[in-house]
């Protein structure tokens, strides 16, 4: 099939090259021609493991292209993707301004019947919406497709080739079998559905993740306060196939470009409905929190006194193997201890570049190397659990530590990777773990 896919960014290239794997003819349009020349010269402009390979493999076999050139992407192909960004207001809301805009456009290029498809996540209603705007600017035939997108960054092929499910929301059924027909050798787990349900889907499934997440964060704090171990607590649930064991590690709460804005656009479509949606807030709510237990054990160990300490931090993106610091809690956590007078320095194998420009260069020490970051702090906090740093040699760590503070915010470390070390060490939800500082129990 001939497909255009209107938007670079994660899910629009993940899926374009995907598209192009899958044996279709893919043009990847995005409006910034720096992006374009980019993409041309063979570079991509984000950090995901193995896509660099497959955009290449597909480009020399002629199945993929990039343009800026929207009229041109839209004439060729016979399914438009809509996978511009949504990014969220201040309110919380879904900023549509992008994808109106990209709507606009396709409708004024278009030549012939065509499926306009919207991978980006919009609110409910909000494809009904695009669909009688691109009616005002074409009389040319359409139908409206939502398929929603749940790729996980730094796993973003992987779950774009196997994915769990494909949700197709459609009001017209040829429409939809041409898009079954696309997706076919992906999965089995083809879902049709109507346009609004297909939306709501995206959000219900972020917010039930999301869920999952801040629920187990706070049995890891009440671990803590009865002795129990987080990690065991989870393992013994996830056999009950009703829960399943995944997305139960507990840490420092999701960060990430989807969580966070899904979650308060979730809250909002409900407010707009007058639904409060009550437990979506109390989410949101602990995983704001969440990322202070890291501050709350550093001023146990300290006594309260934070001000002139040197505190390293390894990791910085949201999760590992990707670059990406958007909602990241490294930022929030990095920006109290600043404002708090301690002396900050970071390192992140990845993220590095792309944590400087959201936070400014000028009041961290900005780290090459994870030992170096490490020398003659008075404490460190892993914030992401690069593989880099489990396989760090601990006896050396603690060497060039000034004090052998450990706050492990992603329960990286085991009870045998501490036991010949001196480590105060403090993990989420694993209190037997905790070495040097059994008498003090942190305040949660
Ligand atoms: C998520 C969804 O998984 C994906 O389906 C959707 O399309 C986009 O949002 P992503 O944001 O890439 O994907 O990351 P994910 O791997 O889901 O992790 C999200 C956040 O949750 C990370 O900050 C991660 O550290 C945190 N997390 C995840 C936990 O704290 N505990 C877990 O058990 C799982």
């Amino acid at each position: 099939m001939n497909i255009a896919v209107i938007g670079t960014g994660y899910v629009g290239l993940v899926s374009g090259v995907c598209y192009a794997e899958l044996g279709n003819h893919v043009i990847c349009v995005d409006n910034d021609p720096r992006k374009i020349d980019m993409l041309n010269d063979g570079e991509i402009p984000i950090y995901e493991p193995g896509l660099k390979e497959l955009a290449a493999t597909n480009r020399e076999e002629g199945r993929l292209a990039f343009t800026a050139d929207l009229s041109s992407a839209v004439i060729h192909s016979d399914i438009i993707i809509l996978a511009v960004g949504t990014p969220p207001l201040p309110n919380g809301e879904a900023n549509l301004d992008y994808i109106n805009q990209a709507a606009i456009e396709v409708a004024e290029a278009m030549n012939s019947y065509k499926i306009i498809t919207v991978k980006s996540t919009v609110p409910v209603g909000t494809n009904e919406r695009l669909a009688q705007l691109i009616r005002l600017h074409t009389n040319k035939p359409f139908d409206s497709i939502s398929l929603p997108e749940f790729l996980r960054e730094g796993s973003a092929i992987q779950d774009t080739l196997k994915p769990d499910r494909i949700i197709i929301g459609a009001e017209c059924q040829r429409a939809a079998a041409i898009m079954v027909e696309l997706h076919k050798p992906l999965t089995e787990n083809i879902v049709v559905t109507d346009i609004r349900s297909a939306e709501m889907i995206k959000y219900a499934s972020n917010a039930f993740l999301a869920t999952k997440i801040s629920f187990i964060n706070e049995i890891a704090n009440i671990c803590e306060k009865v002795g129990a171990d987080v990690t065991q607590v989870a393992d013994g649930m996830g056999y009950d196939k009703r829960i399943g064991p995944s997305f139960l590690k507990a840490g420092i709460g999701y960060g990430g470009s989807c969580f966070p804005k899904d979650t308060s656009a979730l809250i909002q479509i409900a407010g707009n409905v007058d639904y409060e949606f009550k437990l979506l807030r109390s989410v949101v709510e602990v995983n704001q929190d969440q990322r202070f237990n890291v501050i709350r054990k550093l001023k146990t160990v300290f006594d309260g006194e934070l001000q002139g300490k040197v505190v390293a931090i390894w990791g910085l993106a949201f999760k590992p193997n990707t670059d990406d610091v958007r909602d990241s809690p490294a930022l929030e956590i990095i920006q109290y201890l600043v404002d708090h007078g301690v002396i900050v320095k970071a390192y992140d194998p990845v993220a590095l570049h792309s944590f400087q420009s959201l936070f400014g260069i000028g009041d961290v020490i900005w780290c090459n190397e994870a030992l170096e970051t490490a020398q003659d702090a008075d404490a460190l906090c892993l914030l992401t659990e690069w593989e880099e740093f489990a396989s760090v040699d601990l006896l050396e760590l603690q060497k060039v530590l000034k004090q052998p503070i450990l706050i492990d915010g992603r329960n990286v470390f085991k009870e045998e990777d501490l036991i010949d070390t001196d480590f105060i060490y403090y993990s989420v939800g694993r209190p037997n773990l905790n070495q040097g500082v059994k008498q003090k129990v942190p305040v949660l």
